[in-house]
């Protein structure tokens, strides 16, 4: 079958931009007509394929940068309380450092499957699949070479500062059944949301779970810590897992636990009181209230965010709404010091992850949202990261 091709971002996309300029004229602020992209040279990989850096910009000197490379943000760069900039998700120079091991899923698109899959196995329709089992004895983040690590399609949208990466992925890739058509689009609006919409069609039941997996540090990218942000997850309960971090089934209240982000809690403030687990730290799967919305990214924005994460030095804030039914906060446990933009080391815990996606290990738990995919359906994602100041 045919795959659904678009050239153009979904209309809710349009809409919601629309909406945005229109608000921007309302009050002043920003100038809709200066927003665009540069496409800079972003290095080659090591088989010699060129990769392009999409700088998109609005009116108000916001950018997200863009590379083919695991469809990656690369970049993020917005203005603290006094206006100053600074980019807020780790990353590389170029796309050298994306390949290395180095690449701890720096600003990348996530798949086939996000987060983790017990024993690498799951059965469907009577036949056992076996994947990867790269983070020992699990399958994580689509394998050894998954979505993160591919070289996508890039076709900018200039007058909408909006580019969709396209990727292709064959039956049997990283083991996966059945071929998967993905498409994500960014789009930079004038309001300082980048919206992110995902889809994918299969010609055969596959599980598909995409996720975007920026590293955020609101002081700036290569800041020693984050455990002096504050974060606000909007979720009663979460899934436990097991020391190799594979859910139990159960899904628990937060209640009493330092898992509670309920109310707005500094990072550092309870991580010390948390099992002691592999994680070695927070990284776990909330199960996030009002999900399951249908209507694009005005009715994600319209239920309200489920995470939001400030930094008091700087002023600078992140909302994060979704239509997903998990978010995974992860608190940057297995950074270790390697250098990335500019040279700046990333240290345990200087920054954070806040995934958006279905739980871990669906596949293999018929009491969690599905995540499999079916011939004729579509997979549809929209995450929105709102960035303010107080
Ligand atoms: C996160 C995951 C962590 C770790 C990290 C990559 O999404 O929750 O356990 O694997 O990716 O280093």
């Amino acid at each position: 079958m045919e795959p659904m091709t678009r050239t153009v971002p979904h209309l809710s996309i349009l809409l919601l931009l629309l909406m945005a300029l229109v608000a921007c004229n309302a009050t002043g602020t920003g100038d809709p007509a200066a927003s665009k992209i540069d496409v800079r040279p972003f290095g080659a990989t090591a088989d010699g394929t060129a990769a392009n850096l999409f700088v998109l910009r609005n009116g108000r000197g916001t950018e997200a940068h863009l590379t083919e490379f695991g469809a990656t943000l690369v970049s993020m760069n917005v203005a603290d309380r006094g206006g100053e900039r600074a980019d807020v998700v780790l990353g590389f120079d170029d796309v050298s450092g994306y390949e290395s091991d180095a690449n701890q899923y720096f600003g990348s698109t996530v798949g086939r499957v996000a987060n983790r899959v017990a024993g690498g196995r799951f059965t469907l329709e009577g036949r056992t699949y076996q994947l990867a089992t790269n983070n020992d004895p699990n399958h994580l983040h689509g394998g050894d070479r998954g979505y993160s690590h591919r070289m996508w399609r890039a076709e900018p949208h200039p007058s909408l500062a909006s580019v969709t990466f396209r990727l292709t992925s064959e039956d049997g890739d990283e083991g996966y059944p059945g071929r998967v058509d993905a498409t994500v689009t960014y789009t930079l609006t004038e309001a300082d949301e980048l919206i992110i919409e995902y889809s994918a069609t299969a010609d055969q039941p596959t599980p598909v779970n995409l996720t975007h997996h920026s590293y955020f540090n609101l002081a700036g990218a290569g800041s020693a810590s984050v455990l002096g942000h504050e974060l606000q997850v909007n979720a009663d309960r979460y899934t436990p897992a097991d020391e190799t971090l594979i859910p139990t089934g159960a899904i628990e209240s937060v209640a009493g636990t330092p898992l509670d982000f309920r109310a707005p809690e500094l990072i550092g403030a309870r991580i010390g009181e948390l099992d002691d687990t592999s994680a070695l730290g927070y990284d776990h799967n909330y199960a996030v209230r009002s999900r399951a919305l249908k209507g694009g990214p005005g009715a994600v924005m319209a239920a309200g965010p489920v995470a939001v994460l400030s930094d008091p030095s700087s002023g600078r804030t992140l909302e994060l709404f979704t239509d997903q039914p998990g978010l995974q906060f992860y608190s940057g446990n297995f950074l270790k010091g390697a250098k990335g933009k500019g040279g700046a080391p990333y240290a345990h815990r200087s920054a954070c992850c806040l995934e958006t996606q279905g739980y871990p290990d669906a596949i293999n738990e018929p009491g969690f949202p599905s995540v499999l995919l079916m011939p004729g359906e579509e997979y549809r994602q929209f995450t929105v990261h709102r960035f303010l100041v107080d």
